[in-house]
């Protein structure tokens, strides 16, 4: 008998298991959708909801691909995770070619985030409203939306979404902010800000991006407590571990273990809801592409076969209590 999905693990622990989707594998390739169905129960556009492919003119928005995921997800009974209103990448050059005066910017930051987290209102269930927005050293990061509105763009933006989107758990997402560092140290000020405010913050995403050498889970875990402490839901969003090419039996072995060890230290946390990886298979992950030489990074082969990555997942969640 062949072991449970890790959706099927997933659900009686109340959390969500998840990956992010590429809607040209969806509609092409039967493994992949059959795969996506069956061991998850959540996916994130992995670039569909972005400001480029979703709104590539000032006046026109193209819903179609995140539409077809959304109906995807909708007849697998899984959940879905939009990704992302406000970023200061893959947006269109309409947006990007010019300086806008401030209100605005402030106009078409709202317009985009009525029309797109409106179109989902009731259908997503989760949105990262603003991704990245905090540099290394834990400034404000210098983004368009920066230069243009000035450091309240980031309450404008969960204020937006929370009128568009009442229902929808609204979270700031980032990379590198998963250990307490420089980063994470400014995440938690901007968050601690926007609450004090009043401003509609329900949760924080590490993405998790995280290379063979893993992240300190001892830090890790103390940085996840702080942030539930804000009354914020955690979660994973954009987990993979990218190894050098060719991996071994050794990286993928060390893979496996820094997989474990993240998933563990979120299930110790209450306020843990959901873990997903960039993607599920190697063979489209878009780690080769942005980290030439690099790859490997995902629970799941080329070929869709679990990896040591994988089991270490399954394992995890089986030793997890059923009523978190
Ligand atoms: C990446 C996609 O995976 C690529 O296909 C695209 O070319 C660039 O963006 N952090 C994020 C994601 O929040 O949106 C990024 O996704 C990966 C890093």
């Amino acid at each position: 008998m062949s072991p449970p999905p890790l959706r099927e693990l997933a659900a009686p622990r109340g959390l969500w298991i998840g990956a992010c989707v590429a809607s040209t594998p969806l509609a092409t390739e039967s493994a992949y959708a059959e795969t996506l169905r069956r061991e998850f129960n959540v996916v994130t556009p992995e670039n569909d909801m972005k400001w480029g492919p979703i709104h590539p003119a000032r006046d026109r928005y193209d819903f179609s691909r995140a539409d077809a995921i959304v109906s995807f997800a909708a007849a697998s009974g899984m959940a879905v995770h939009g990704h992302t209103l406000v970023w200061h990448n893959q947006n269109p050059a309409w947006l990007t070619s010019s300086a806008w005066p401030r209100e605005e910017a402030i106009a078409i930051l709202r317009e985009h985030i009525a029309a797109v987290a409106g179109h989902y209102a009731g259908t997503i269930a989760a949105w990262d409203v603003v991704n990245e927005a905090i540099a290394n050293d834990g400034s404000l990061r210098q983004t368009p939306w920066l230069d243009w509105i000035g450091p309240d763009y980031v309450a404008i933006a969960f204020r937006a979404a929370a009128e568009a989107a009442p229902r929808a758990k609204l979270l700031y997402n980032d990379y590198g902010a998963e250990a307490a560092n420089a980063k994470s140290d400014g995440i938690y000020r901007l968050i601690s800000d926007l609450l004090h405010a009043g401003v509609p913050v329900h949760g924080i995403g590490f993405q998790c991006h995280l290379t063979i050498d893993g992240v300190d889970l001892e830090s890790f875990a103390r940085n996840l407590q702080r942030f539930a402490g804000l009354g914020l839901e955690l979660y994973v969003t954009e987990m993979d571990v990218r190894l050098p090419l060719p991996a071994t039996a050794n990286s993928l072995a060390r893979q496996a273990e820094i997989y474990r060890g993240v998933l563990e230290t979120c299930l110790a946390q209450p306020a843990f809801r959901g873990f997903q990886t960039w993607g599920f298979t190697d063979k489209y992950s878009w780690i080769p592409h942005r980290f030439p030489g690099q790859g490997a990074a995902l629970p799941l082969d080329e070929h869709y076969r679990p990896k040591p990555a994988y089991d270490a997942l399954r394992e995890c969640l089986l030793a997890s209590p059923a009523a978190r």
